[in-house]
């Protein structure tokens, strides 16, 4: 594997999550594995788990790592070719993505989707131009479209805790003051469908993610029924992708609650709002996974990790 960058570069989900769980056993397996090398982790956006999970899985596997939070502290990226650059930008994709690799020997970047142009967000402009112009291999850390490492974690956490051979999984919107991109939704739902389970998406009329991505998943528009006898239910919030960018309500009736959770598990990648997402009852019970959702970021990034230094 070259590169990172969504979900269908996993060749085999099954043995990546083994592998994964057996790093989780001895993190420091391969701690040689890295030896002289570095990894730069590139910020556009804010972020807890993504940085320091995966600072620690390459701090696992013996890498050197430089941190830069490129939105706040970088030159203002031009990514067009042929533009003159006489506005805001400074620097060139070009030059930058040149400049990095002489320093790193993989980088790492995040870089939300502006949910202004859907256009622009599914071009992917900062990681296919970071993937066109760099040298070394490029891990998504969550881009407009997609939040691979998310949605690894999160089928570590699932065969963790499963104990059937066909769990029903729900992915169930919920409300949020702020327009919140696809991503995370999209990658789980990708991941989903690498494996066997009854899964279905639940959200209101109006929030249909991007149907390239669902391609047929079932959709049911009543969260209660919905949520039925499931094994898992992944709350996650995402703005309108049809009327794109924009939160059409913030109806609370789907603010997941334990009466809807029933015997299921909740998952959400974090952070969240509580009270507004996601009850404090559910958050705080037993049936939360989210703790171990995250700390399993650490685990599915080394994987990744491992894998690109393996083949490169
Ligand atoms: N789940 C997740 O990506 O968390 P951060 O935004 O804090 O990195």
């Amino acid at each position: 594997m070259k590169h990172y960058l969504s979900v269908q570069d996993i060749d085999s989900l099954p043995n990546w999550v083994e592998e994964a769980r057996d790093l989780k056993k001895n993190p420091k397996k391969h701690r040689n594995l890295g030896t002289d090398k570095t990894i730069g982790l590139l910020f556009f956006n804010n972020s807890l788990r993504t940085r320091l999970s995966t600072q620690k899985a390459a701090m696992n596997l013996g890498l050197e790592v430089i941190v830069m939070n490129f939105g706040s502290e970088g030159w203002a990226l031009e990514y067009a070719d042929g533009t003159i650059m006489d506005q805001g930008t400074s620097e060139h994709i070009k030059e930058a993505a040149q400049v990095i690799s002489q320093y790193c020997d993989i980088i790492a970047i995040r870089a939300f989707a502006g949910l202004k142009d859907k256009e622009e967000d599914e071009s992917e402009k900062v990681l296919n131009g970071f993937k066109k112009y760099a040298s070394v291999p490029i891990v998504n850390m969550e881009s407009s479209v997609g939040h691979p490492l998310q949605a690894l974690a999160d089928a570590i956490t699932l065969a963790e805790q499963n104990t059937k051979k066909r769990p029903k999984v729900v992915l169930s919107w919920a409300p949020h003051p702020k327009a919140l991109p696809h991503a995370v939704a999209n990658s789980f739902v990708e991941m989903m469908q690498l494996q066997d389970a009854d899964f279905v998406i639940t959200h209101p009329e109006g929030y249909e993610l991007n149907a390239e991505i669902t391609r047929g998943t079932p959709i049911e528009y009543d969260q209660k029924k919905a949520c039925e006898n499931a094994d898992f239910i992944y709350v996650k919030n995402w703005s309108s992708y049809t009327d794109y960018g924009k939160v059409l309500n913030q109806d609370k009736s789907w603010t997941m609650t334990p009466e809807k959770v029933g015997k299921a598990k909740f998952m959400h990648c974090l952070p969240v709002r509580r009270n507004v997402v996601v009850s404090d009852d559910v958050l705080d019970s037993d049936q939360s996974l989210v703790i171990e959702q995250a700390n399993n970021r650490t685990y599915a990034a080394q994987v990744v990790l491992k894998k690109i230094l393996e083949n490169n």
